[in-house]
């Protein structure tokens, strides 16, 4: 099992390149399953969830080719086949967001079974709404052997509306809806840009689709949909992770094709904790620390509020600020798993539910640490960088779920952190 061994106390100075949004090209790899032509992703990061995603349709008889040399970030996909139209156990509790596959194969194929997620480590993460969805566009829902199945011979187009915001469920739908028979209207719909880049790339495939990015969505389902070529928008997450990297370690970073206009709750938020936040042109952020960080409250809100993937990072930064900050959780009930570590390390913070009140600011000294979830990990990352001493990540395969390459491109702005065992070595 790799192991990242980080030295802190570098200031991060240069410019940093962000990859491809992971939560983009998830679901615009599962929107490849409807069409029998050829679709074609580029800027997809060369992550292990990508990975994932790859075997999953591989697993259904999609041949799946991975760019090489310059056109590395390219993955096109033909889903003219799908002989097993089943997303497996195996690959399912590896990587929740499997269950995107979910409408556009029953859509397409007319049948789908996908493994029932389970528990995760940031909570219950059902996919209830995902079905209910499917069941009033039509689909016949049945449960065996720890699977669902969907089944129906065409959905048909339906009025929706979510219980709740859901990010992957509203894009199950949406790719659902583009092959329904019939218009469907979705109310309540997530508003993340990851769900407007999957319908950018499903009306380049000939769907009929209006409002994605807004709270309802109105769909034209049409007959069939053909091949198209997308560009995968900038990872919002890892452009906001080195943004907060920059800050805590008092650096001058650039932060390179990104897309600002995402990232307007995090940028807020640390203007107001004392950063200095220049937006250099279309894509890149300047970030600048000068040491004197001070604590601001966050409270995690669907997509334009401040995201739920940021909220570990952020705590990791408000250790490092003066007084207290509170950290407010909505999204997820369980998804504190890095303040064990943080605290470990010689953070002063207390959890309270769903708040956490962190009081700084304390000096990190550098531990062996485990890295639980994908931001959690991330969260440990940067409280390495500010720490006294070396500090040993233990399970870094989390972070290569979404990050890539993470180690070469910190290091490449200064950081001291270097990987230890095989790239992807498994556990
Ligand atoms: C997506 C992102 C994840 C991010 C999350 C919230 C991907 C691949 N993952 O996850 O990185 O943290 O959005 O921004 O894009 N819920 C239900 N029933 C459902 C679906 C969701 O109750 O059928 C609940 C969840 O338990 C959670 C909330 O709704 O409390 C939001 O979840 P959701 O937006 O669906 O998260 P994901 O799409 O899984």
């Amino acid at each position: 099992m790799d192991k990242f061994v980080i030295r802190g106390g570098n200031p991060l100075l240069g410019t940093i390149r962000v990859s491809g949004s992971k939560n983009s090209a998830l679901p615009c790899m599962a929107a490849a399953i409807l069409t029998e032509d050829e679709v074609v992703l580029e800027n997809v990061p060369q992550v292990r969830d990508i990975e994932t995603e790859r075997k999953l349709l591989v697993s259904m008889g999609a041949e799946v080719e991975l760019g090489y040399g310059r056109a590395q970030h390219r993955t096109t996909i033909s889903c003219r086949v799908l002989s097993d139209p089943t997303a497996k156990y195996e690959i399912v509790k590896t990587m929740r967001a499997s269950a995107l596959v979910l409408g556009p194969l029953v859509a397409r194929a007319g049948i789908a079974r996908v493994s029932m997620p389970g528990g995760c480590a940031i909570g219950a993460r059902p996919i209830d709404l995902h079905i209910k969805g499917l069941e009033t566009m039509g689909a016949q829902i049945s449960y065996e052997h720890g699977y669902i199945e969907a089944r129906a011979e065409r959905l048909k187009g339906a009025h929706i509306l979510f219980d709740k915001i859901t990010v992957t469920g509203t894009e199950d739908l949406l790719m659902a809806a583009a092959l329904a028979e019939g218009e469907t209207v979705m109310e309540n719909c997530a508003r993340e840009p990851e769900v407007t880049d999957l319908a950018a790339l499903l009306t380049a495939m000939g769907a009929k689709i209006e409002g994605a990015g807004t709270s309802t969505i109105r769909v034209k389902g049409v007959e069939k949909l053909h091949g198209a070529k997308h560009r995968i928008n900038p990872d919002r997450i890892e452009a906001g992770t080195y943004l907060v990297a920059g800050a805590i370690t008092g650096g001058d970073l650039c932060v390179s094709h990104c897309n600002p206009t995402h990232l307007g709750a995090l940028i807020g938020k640390l203007q107001e904790c004392g950063v200095r936040v220049e937006i250099l042109g279309k894509d890149q952020i300047r970030v600048r620390g000068d040491g004197s960080l001070k604590g601001a409250d966050i409270s995690t809100e669907e997509y334009p509020g401040f995201p739920t993937d940021m909220q570990a990072q952020y705590m990791a930064l408000a250790t490092q600020a003066e007084g207290a900050s509170l950290v407010k959780e909505n999204i997820f009930e369980n998804r504190f798993m890095h303040v064990q570590e943080l605290v470990r390390m010689g953070a002063n913070i207390r959890v309270d539910g769903r708040t956490a009140t962190v009081r700084g600011r304390t000096p990190l000294s550098a531990a062996a640490v485990m890295c639980s979830d994908l931001r959690a990990s991330a969260s440990l990352v940067l409280a390495a960088l500010v720490a006294d001493g070396e500090s040993i990540l233990d399970r870094v395969y989390n972070i290569d779920r979404g990050y890539e390459r993470i180690e070469e491109k910190l290091r490449g702005v200064g950081a001291q952190i270097r990987r230890m065992g095989n790239v992807f070595g498994g556990d």
